[in-house]
């Protein structure tokens, strides 16, 4: 039996098509192993947002090479966002040529495919899609979790913020026919799953590119009534497409859970204007207002990015201000990292490394002091919790989320897996709730 390791980087999309990719070699046989040195197949599903993320994956295919010389049968893949960027692929066949097989992410159903031509041929495959053909439906999924699904609901983006590279490597937004996003929402209760996190990289656009045209609070109505599924969840949300009407129906739905990711960037309306992000701090505040008006539980968190190109002291602290006005539950916080083709990477007034350290120091110190105070907040509330399993904080204790996506521990019995359990909220820890097991 063939076995194969996929490494996967980046975001949560990289992740479930992981699942996917991982799903069709088990289709065609291969198991997963944890040894690189005897693996079949070695993997790597790669991302470009910042160049950290790409450092890893060089230095990751760098301590393959030896492995690569001992087992030279052993075929090294790169696929995802990274070799999908103009003059990429060439890159990494001229700084590793050991690598064997090089796909984007416009062709991921092609990787059995792939593995015939090189076992067949014993020669290199290199095959980048530049545009996205339609939607493959029925590819097989090996979700590693038991209790908690991703199912895409659209592909790509086209947004065109400035500073990202997503649109160039994702490609334009394809959005799923709500019916195989309820048919696979299906299967996934009968599988036992719980809960489903739709995936998008700006899910509020979905729909606008179907036959029949459906917006994502009506995708939502539908997947709230038609499966057996306990929670739905949803990212990433985009400001500029979020509006009063969504937040209703979310108000009304009971399966989809009260907690917001929203991406604001910046506080600043000048650098959210440069980011081409299409709304400005009134907008973005305005939508907080309105989120808590209608879920005063709500929860709500965002990504934030420091040191955009003309990002002033000014800036800086606007965006200082706005989280300390929004009071976010927990925040993604990033440094601007110029990446190759998009606009902002061209943009003069680049921000010296040493102003942008000092100022993501500020901010997470800022951020960690109201989690910690949002969390203390919760203490003597009551909290649903969607049991995951035991917790490696302690023994006995069992860890699950709640609605509001916060990490709860608790004393249970691990029986207790994969049910919706009550617990009182007894202390605030900056990463996770301590609670007690209301007895039913
Ligand atoms: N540099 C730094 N952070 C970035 N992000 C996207 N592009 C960049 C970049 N070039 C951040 C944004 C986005 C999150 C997923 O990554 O905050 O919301
Ligand atoms: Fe995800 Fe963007 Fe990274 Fe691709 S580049 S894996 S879409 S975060």
């Amino acid at each position: 039996m063939k076995s194969y390791i996929i490494k996967t980087f980046g975001c949560q999309m990289n992740e479930h098509d992981s699942e996917i990719l991982a799903g069709m070699l088990e289709a065609k046989g291969y198991r997963s192993t944890e040894d690189t040195g005897k693996a079949d197949l070695v993997l790597l599903n790669t991302c470009c947002i910042r160049a950290t993320a790409e450092n890893k994956v060089f230095s990751y295919l760098g301590r393959l090479k030896s492995q690569k010389l001992s087992n030279p049968a052993m075929i090294i893949g790169v696929c995802g966002c990274m070799p999908q960027q103009e003059g990429m692929a060439a890159k990494l066949r001229q700084l590793f040529p050991y690598v064997d097989l090089i796909f984007g992410t416009h062709n991921v159903q092609q990787l059995p495919i792939f593995i015939d031509r090189i076992l067949a041929e014993r020669k290199p495959v290199l095959e980048i899609l530049a545009e996205p053909d339609e939607i493959v439906e029925g590819l097989p999924a090996a979700r590693k979790e038991g209790l908690r699904a991703w199912v895409t609901i659209m592909h790509g983006c086209n947004n065109y913020c400035t500073y990202c590279i997503v649109p160039y490597v994702r490609g334009r937004e394809r959005s799923r026919e709500p019916d195989d996003i309820v048919k696979e929402m299906a299967g996934l209760a009968r599988d036992g799953f719980k809960e489903v996190v739709l995936l998008g990289q700006n899910v509020n656009s979905y729909g606008k590119d179907l036959k029949n045209p459906l917006d994502f609070a009506g995708l939502l109505e539908k997947l709230d009534g038609a499966s057996g599924i306990e929670r739905i969840r949803y990212m990433t949300s985009h400001p500029r497409d979020f509006n009063e009407e969504l937040i209703r129906t979310i108000a009304r739905l009971g399966k989809v859970c009260e907690h917001f990711h929203l991406p604001v960037q910046s506080g600043s309306s000048r650098i959210l204007e440069k980011m081409h992000r299409g709304y400005n701090r009134e907008h973005y505040l305005s939508l907080v207002e309105k989120i808590r008006r209608h879920i005063p539980e709500a929860t709500i968190t965002t990504d934030i990015m420091v040191g955009f190109p003309g990002e002033d002291d000014g800036d800086f602290r606007a965006t200082m201000d706005l989280v300390r006005e929004v009071r976010f539950d927990s925040s993604y916080t990033f440094v601007y990292n110029a990446r190759p083709g998009t606009p902002a990477a061209g943009m003069t007034e680049q921000v010296p490394d040493e102003i942008k350290k000092q100022r993501i120091q500020d901010l997470i110190k800022l951020q960690n002091t109201i989690s910690m105070e949002k969390n203390e907040e919760e203490e003597g509330s009551q909290q649903e919790v969607l049991v995951e399993g035991e917790s490696n904080i302690g023994p006995g204790l069992l860890y699950g989320k709640s609605r509001g996506n916060k990490t709860v521990v608790f004393a249970g019995d691990k029986t207790l897996t994969g049910s919706t359990a009550h617990v009182t909220i007894t202390r605030a820890h900056l990463a996770y709730l301590e609670g007690l097991l209301i007895k039913q």
